[in-house]
This record gives C-alpha cells, sequence and structure tokens, in this order.
C-alpha cells in the first residue's frame, strides 16, 4: 500500500479543523455541497459506516460508487461495496477506474491521509464545538498547498475558501 495518484481527500472544516459534531456535519453552505457534488459524482467515494449512516435513508449518494469502511461482522449496505480494513479496502481498489474521494469521517481521513496525494479541502472563516476533526495536513509530512483559494461569502453569510494541497515529492539527489 502507498500514495496513490487517483486518491484525493475532500472535507470541509471550520478554523481548528473541527468537521462534525454528534455524528453531523457542523454546517453546509450550498456552495459547498455544489462543489463537493461536481467534484465526486461520476467518481468512487470512500466513506466510513458512521457517516454514511448520515446520508439520507443511510443509503449510498446517487451516481458515485461507494465503498464503505466498516469491521462490524455482516454489516452490509445495499449498492455499496463493504471494506472491513484496509487490506480488504487497497484489494477493491485495484478494479476501480474512476478517481476516488475519501470522503470521511474522521477516523477514516486519518487512516487514509497518508495514502492520498490531493486533498481539497473548504475553509470555513468560523469556528464551532467540534468532536470530530480533520487532520492538520500542514503538519502532515509531505504536502504543500497547491492553492490557497480565495475567500467567498457564501449565500449563508459566512465566508469560506476552497483550498488544495497535493503531495510534494522531493527530487532524489542521486537520479
Ligand atoms: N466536514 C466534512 O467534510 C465531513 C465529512 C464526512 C464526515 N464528517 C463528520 O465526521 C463525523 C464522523 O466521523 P467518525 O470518525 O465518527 O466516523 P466515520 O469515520 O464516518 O466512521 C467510523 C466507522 O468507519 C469504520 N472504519 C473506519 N476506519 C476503518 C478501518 N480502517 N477499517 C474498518 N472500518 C473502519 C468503522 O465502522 P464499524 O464501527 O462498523 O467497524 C468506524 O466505526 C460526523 O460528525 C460527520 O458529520 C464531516
Amino acid at each position: 500500500m502507498k500514495v496513490r495518484d487517483d486518491l484525493i481527500l475532500i472535507s470541509s472544516s471550520d478554523r481548528n479543523g473541527g468537521i462534525g459534531k454528534d455524528n453531523a456535519l457542523l454546517m453546509r453552505i450550498p456552495e459547498d455541497m455544489r462543489h463537493f457534488r461536481e467534484q465526486t459524482v461520476g467518481q468512487t467515494v470512500l466513506v466510513g459506516r458512521k457517516t454514511l449512516e448520515t446520508f439520507k435513508d443511510g443509503k449510498p449518494l446517487p451516481n458515485r460508487d461507494t465503498i464503505v469502511l466498516s469491521a462490524t461482522p455482516g454489516y452490509g449496505v445495499e449498492g455499496a461495496q463493504v471494506a472491513a480494513d484496509l487490506k480488504a479496502l487497497f484489494d477493491l481498489l485495484e478494479a476501480v477506474k474512476t478517481r476516488i474521494y475519501v470522503i470521511g469521517g474522521a477516523s477514516v481521513y486519518r487512516d487514509l491521509i497518508g495514502f492520498c496525494s490531493r486533498a481539497i479541502i473548504t475553509r470555513f472563516d468560523a469556528e464551532w464545538e467540534a468532536d470530530a476533526h480533520l487532520p492538520d495536513i500542514s503538519q502532515e509530512t509531505g504536502w504543500i498547498c497547491l492553492d490557497a483559494g480565495d475567500w467567498k461569502d457564501s449565500e449563508k453569510g459566512i465566508r469560506y475558501r476552497i483550498q488544495e494541497y497535493i503531495r510534494h515529492t522531493p527530487q532524489d539527489p542521486h537520479q
């Protein structure tokens, strides 16, 4: 298992890296929802069991191939594949031809950030109480911010910007 060019983390966080509370998102803004849809429709998404359960009727998002991570014995959900651990997940990914988005939640971001080559993070210019957080990508090794994004005002009045990070692979000086 190693960093994959097709594996992209996508998330939204507040100023403190907060992404959720009580198994729900901290904030939904239409612009971010649209951006998420545009990125992920027609692609494959990787999601944790708890986040999947927050989707409408507990079902996978439409028009995307879904792989759910769950080690719960016998767990299954219609319209999705299930991986019980990272080895099973990477075996399933061998057959995937689309881009693959890691869409959370917190434990899935933690487990998979080390294998992602890109990260697209919507930053809200706000602070909320949170019990789920994104790893601080600026503290993770090998990432650089490719695009810090311009601050915009959302319809809801919250400022946000969309940042893009890529994994920086230093050139081997002996090559
Ligand atoms: N702002 C955002 O961008 C964003 C995006 C998504 C989610 N969220 C928020 O994040 C929070 C949920 O995060 P969470 O960490 O509590 O839950 P989660 O990551 O959605 O799901 C956790 C579950 O996924 C399974 N899992 C995770 N890693 C696994 C692994 N390596 N192997 C096998 N199974 C694995 C386990 O399921 P089993 O217990 O069945 O084994 C685990 O209990 C919510 O508040 C949600 O709204 C925010």
